[in-house]
């Protein structure tokens, strides 16, 4: 018989581990904080818990997470595999994930959270020493989970530390080996921003159709609207500072040289989706996103916004800034700290109909 677990892990940037534990206590306020260090937690779940195995955590800072069979300790990492298939039992399994605690937050001294080749070389191992089972297991390491697939989790905590657990892969961020997209930041591109807009787009899959008109606020100096550009939308780049020459040159790249509050209204009429990444508070952000998307003529159907968390306080007030969001007309709203975002965290919101905005006061 295979035991229940008892604890859960979730992974998450270094810096938001208060975040998610304030999110996880108002989710699940049942679950107790246990074992944790920067980027990663574990939770004791209550005595006779019946969560499925993809049960989802919905925590917007919690890039993944899992159950947790427990800590693997060894002196030598081939000891440590046997272990790892110890603790794991005869659970089956059709593929494993190995990745890393995050040891910095994103961006400090270049630091970008990914799978590393101490990983790969952790997965080969598992793989060698797994138990000679009628499983049937992918040895594929390079493309993400499919919906359904059950994960071997396996955690690089600490030199000589792993944690070892399992998931059933259903969303976005639980095909991937703890969340981390495996995108790489292409030469050309001007801007780290490139990576955020790649995530937040096939994290949100928007349905933005090729040939959309993308307005961008917050726009230079361009790797975001490389990406968007890549997809064949027409962008207007709305941004006091300078874009990059190449992302200029490109004839289907309007630049408006402007705050976005200078921006006359009838520039967004032909506008459906609409995306911002402004170096300013959430409040700032969505003040100014409100005024253009309940203007009477605008009709934006769907948006990607990144809110900047200066303050790890601002965390809590997400419940009422996607509240806000909702109540201009957009039915979904979700959002998700991306494994390339900073001390920020990405919105997506889409409306479905032209009939669902609520009126304004004078327009009743
Ligand atoms: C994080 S950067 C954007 C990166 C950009 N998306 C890219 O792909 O390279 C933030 C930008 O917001 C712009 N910004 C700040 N306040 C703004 C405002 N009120 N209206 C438009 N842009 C603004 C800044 O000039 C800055 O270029």
């Amino acid at each position: 018989m295979i035991d229940v677990p008892q604890f859960i892990f979730a992974t998450c940037q270094v810096g938001a581990e208060h975040a998610v534990k304030r999110e996880a206590a108002r989710r699940h306020p049942d679950f107790r904080p246990a074992y944790s260090r920067p980027g990663f937690l574990t939770f004791k779940l209550p005595e006779g818990h019946e969560l499925a195995d993809d049960f989802k955590l919905r925590c917007v800072f919690a890039r993944s997470h899992g159950f947790a069979l427990g800590g693997v300790r060894g002196e030598s990492p081939a000891e440590m595999a046997c272990e790892a298939w110890r603790l794991f039992g005869e659970r089956p399994y059709d593929r494993i994930h190995v990745w890393p605690r995050d040891l910095a937050s994103p961006g400090h001294r270049g630091f970008e959270p990914a799978v590393t080749d101490e990983c790969r070389q952790v997965r080969e191992l598992l793989w060698q020493h797994r138990p000679a089972t009628a499983n049937v297991a992918t040895d594929d390491d390079t493309s993400p989970a499919r919906r359904g697939e059950l994960v071997l989790d396996c955690v690089l905590v600490d030199p000589g530390q792993w944690w070892i657990g399992f998931h059933r892969a259903r969303g976005f961020g639980s095909r991937w080996p703890g969340g981390l997209v495996g995108l790489q930041l292409p030469a050309d591109a001007v801007s780290r921003a490139w990576l955020k807009m790649e995530e937040a787009l096939r994290w949100s899959r928007l349905p933005i159709p090729s040939g959309a008109r993308v307005a961008e606020i917050g726009s230079a100096p361009g790797g975001a609207s490389q990406s968007l550009l890549a997809r064949g939308f027409h962008v207007t780049g709305i941004d006091p500072a300078a874009m990059a020459p190449v992302v200029l040159e490109n004839p289907r790249f309007r630049h408006i040289r402007r705050r976005a509050i200078q921006v006359r209204r009838r520039e967004f009429r032909k506008v459906r989706w609409l995306t911002a990444d402004m170096n300013v508070a959430p409040k700032y952000t969505l003040d100014v996103v409100e005024e253009i998307v309940t203007h009477p003529e605008v009709r934006v159907r769907g948006m990607l916004l990144t809110l900047k968390l200066f303050d790890w306080e601002f965390a809590d007030q997400l419940p009422e800034y996607l509240a806000r969001i909702r109540s201009w007309g957009y039915e979904v709203v979700r959002a998700r700290q991306l494994c390339h975002n900073h001390q920020e965290v990405c919105v997506a919101a889409i409306r479905h109909g032209r009939s669902v905005r609520p009126p304004k006061p004078h327009e009743k």
